[in-house]
């Protein structure tokens, strides 16, 4: 029997775009938020989607949202502010979580804090499953099980190309994006994660054509790739770093800053201002992200695989639509694939451990995100 799923946030814009996904792939989730209002003019669109009352500032109402077996996907966010209850929801239940997060120190949280609760009650919880950090994670796979057991390193970077026309993020990813500024975050280096701020390292990829910097950031890759080269793959493997090139000239400016962010996070009234001009910028953005800029950009995410001494062993190149458009439908492909067939596993998962590789290629493939050409 399919189990049930429960979309918590539906009349967000994410959310929406994810509800609508599913409803293509023959999907009738259960719309949950905390507005019946809003909830019902997007049910109704849907043609007549159930809905149910939530709210994040009340767990026992998220809790009530699901049973054992059931899917609960959350792209209520920002999710170190709003995220917890539906992650506890989950654990309690022993159900299947999936959520649209990109933020580090919450995917941190649900990887090594709820992740040994969830073994214990059976849940499965699958944070990030959107364009970040799912095409990065299966590139990075790829490139690993290319160039096998020499691979002393894996270095992946997300791109967005193009983009004319306005605003390419929603007003709730800058919020989340604010949220996270001066928050640690890691890097996996030796057989363990360690503290390290975003921007730390800095490189360049060469990305349709062109060679693009990149910065650092903390992502799913540095939990799901050394699992996967510990199951015998790659047990030389030493590095893991995921690297954002969606700045471009301004890459160089997020990399220094990176050197003075643990001095900024300790100083409490630069922290302040640091916080007030962030949420300065969100109070302007608009809610949605241009339509324009969505449909002129291109995602590009870049997996290199590398020996002991630096030698390239292998390189995988993925292409993709814009960002919304693949986290809905990933989002969508592994709610569904779950409610129908499990994951294999429990506790904190990554995309690769919970479906496979190659079952996890076919559902990205999907989602629009494929090989490319990348000389
Ligand atoms: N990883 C990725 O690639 C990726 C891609 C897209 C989005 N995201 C992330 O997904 C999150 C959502 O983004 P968005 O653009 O959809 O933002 P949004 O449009 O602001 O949506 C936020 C949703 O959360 C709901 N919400 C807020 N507080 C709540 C509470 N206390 N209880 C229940 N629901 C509550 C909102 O409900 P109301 O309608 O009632 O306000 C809305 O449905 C952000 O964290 C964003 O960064 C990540």
């Amino acid at each position: 029997m399919t189990a049930k799923i429960v979309l918590f946030g539906a009349t967000g814009y994410t959310g929406a775009r994810t509800a609508e996904a599913m409803t293509r792939r023959g999907l009738a989730p259960v719309l949950a938020g905390r507005d019946p209002a809003r909830l019902a003019t997007v049910a109704e669109r849907l043609g007549g989607l159930p809905t149910a009352t939530a709210d994040a500032s009340d767990p026992a109402s998220v809790r009530s949202l699901i049973g054992a077996g059931d899917v609960l996907v959350s792209t209520v966010g920002p999710f170190a502010e709003r995220g917890g209850p539906a992650v506890a929801a989950a654990v309690d239940a022993g159900a299947v979580y999936l959520d649209s997060t990109g933020e580090p120190p919450f995917i941190r949280e649900v990887f090594e804090r709820h992740g040994p609760e969830a073994e214990r009650t059976g849940a499965a919880l699958l944070p990030a499953f959107g364009n970040d950090y799912v095409p990065g994670v299966l590139a990075g796979a790829m490139a690993l099980t290319e160039a096998g057991v020499a691979t002393a390193s894996v270095h992946v970077g997300y791109f967005l190309v193009g983009g004319r026309g306005g605003q390419p993020f929603s007003k709730g990813t800058l919020r989340s994006l604010a949220g996270v500024l001066l928050e640690p975050m890691y890097a996996w280096r030796d057989g363990s994660l360690h503290d390290e701020p975003a921007g730390l390292r800095m490189r360049e990829f060469a990305v349709a054509g062109k060679d693009r910097p990149a910065a650092t950031i903390g992502a799913v890759e540095q939990f799901a790739l050394p699992r996967l080269a510990a199951t015998g793959v790659a047990p030389r493997l030493r590095e893991v770093d995921v690297y954002l090139g969606w700045f471009g000239p301004a890459t160089k400016a997020v990399h220094l800053g990176s050197k003075i962010t643990p001095f900024l996070a300790r100083t409490e009234p630069l922290a302040r201002a640091v916080n007030a001009l962030a949420g300065l910028a969100v109070r302007r953005a608009s809610e949605e992200p241009s339509a324009a800029a969505l449909a002129s950009s291109t995602s590009y995410f870049v997996a290199e695989a590398s020996g002991a001494s630096g030698q390239r062993l292998a390189s995988v190149t993925l292409t993709a639509p814009d960002p919304y458009a693949i986290t809905a439908d990933l989002l969508a492909w592994a709610a569904g694939h779950a409610a129908e067939h499990g994951v294999t596993g429990t506790g904190a998962l990554d995309p690769v451990a919970a479906f496979g590789l190659d079952t996890l290629r076919a559902g990205a493939a999907e989602a629009g995100i494929v090989p490319a050409h990348n000389p």
